[in-house]
Order: C-alpha cells, then sequence, then structure tokens
C-alpha cells in the first residue's frame, strides 16, 4: 500500500541535491509510486518568487513549500523537495508538520561545490556580486540526525540513488 512521505535533501548548492533526486523520482515511478517533486529553483520562480535570500525570506520559502508537501503528503503522494534549506530550526518545523519527514543530507564539502560551481555562482559570491551565498556569506547548519546522509565526493550518484532506494524499502517498508 503506498504511504505518504516527504523526502527532503538539503545541502549546499552544488552537493548534488537535485541530480539525486531526479534519479531517485524516476525510480519511484518506475514502481508506481505516486510522487511530486519540488526544487529550488523551479519554485521560486512561481510559489517564492517575491522572497529573497535572507533568512526571513528562506524560512518563509520553506515554510510555503511544507503547506504544499503537506496537503499532498497526507493524500499519500510521495514529496521529493530539494531546497538547501540551511537552517535547523525551519527543518525541524517541517518534520513536525508534513507526514513521514525523511532527511536527507547530501553532504559534499564546501571545497568540492565551490570547485563543481555549476550555475557560476560560487563564483560571482566570491566577487561579492551575490550577498548571503550559502557556504561564502552565509550560514549552513548541518544536520545532526538525518535519516540518510549521502556524501556525493565519496559515492556515485548511482550508489547515493540505491541508499535513499534501499531506506525506502527496508526502514520505511514501502512496497518497492
Ligand atoms: S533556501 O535556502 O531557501 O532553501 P533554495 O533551495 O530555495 O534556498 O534556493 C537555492 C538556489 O537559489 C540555489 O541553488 C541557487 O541557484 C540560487 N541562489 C541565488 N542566490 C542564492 C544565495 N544567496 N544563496 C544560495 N542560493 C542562491
Amino acid at each position: 500500500m503506498n504511504k505518504g512521505f516527504v523526502l527532503w535533501f538539503t545541502g549546499l548548492s552544488g552537493s548534488g541535491k537535485s541530480t539525486i533526486a531526479d534519479r531517485v523520482k524516476e525510480e519511484l515511478l518506475k514502481k508506481n509510486i505516486p510522487i511530486e517533486q519540488l526544487d529550488g529553483d523551479e519554485v521560486r520562480e512561481h510559489l517564492t518568487r517575491d522572497l529573497g535570500f535572507s533568512k526571513e525570506d528562506r524560512d518563509e520559502n520553506i515554510r510555503r513549500i511544507a503547506f504544499v508537501a503537506k496537503l499532498l503528503s497526507r493524500n499519500k503522494v510521495g514529496i521529493i523537495a530539494s531546497f538547501i534549506s540551511p537552517y535547523e530550526d525551519i527543518r525541524k518545523e517541517v518534520r513536525d508538520s508534513v507526514t513521514n519527514f525523511i532527511e536527507i543530507y547530501v553532504n559534499a564539502p564546501l571545497e568540492v561545490c565551490e570547485a563543481r560551481d555549476v550555475k557560476g555562482l560560487y563564483k560571482k559570491a566570491r566577487a561579492g556580486e551575490i550577498k548571503n551565498f550559502t557556504g561564502i556569506s552565509d550560514p549552513y547548519e548541518e544536520p545532526k540526525n538525518p535519516e540518510i546522509e549521502l556524501k556525493t565526493d565519496k559515492s556515485s550518484i548511482e550508489e547515493c540513488v540505491k541508499q535513499v532506494i534501499h531506506y525506502l524499502k527496508e526502514v520505511y517498508q514501502l512496497d518497492l
């Protein structure tokens, strides 16, 4: 039987959140699990277009996303959410408000994310062109007790995907 859940990918920009989330989504869709995906870059173009990157705005960003995740997860939809979500207190708020929160810490050292610089944003942040950039001029509070930790500097994308699917199957007992 399906049960709702929220796979919450948190980590620095460039840590690999969206790449892994996309692949996990593919795997779950193959198994006919109903999924909705929420991703920072897309959500910020629509639902939270008016928000910036101060702590206040990031918290509001996450609160709106949590609201959508709550509506869907209680109707047995699996949510795949990837947001930097750098603050511990707001992640705890999401955990307490949705059905079956599974926190996934996508952990890659800042140097690795910065070297990847997929979107060229670290370079701009170092040059002072982007303020409040997570990891450079804004904090990232590491999750203390995530359900899953993925080390993307040490494991391949496919290994990370397997780790998530394994958790859903063995620990969460999703029928896969
Ligand atoms: S969150 O902190 O509110 O969770 P979110 O995941 O929605 O952030 O958005 C992060 C994305 O916005 C990054 O992947 C990056 O492309 C872009 N971005 C633009 N400005 C910043 C900034 N100051 N800090 C971090 N990411 C930024």
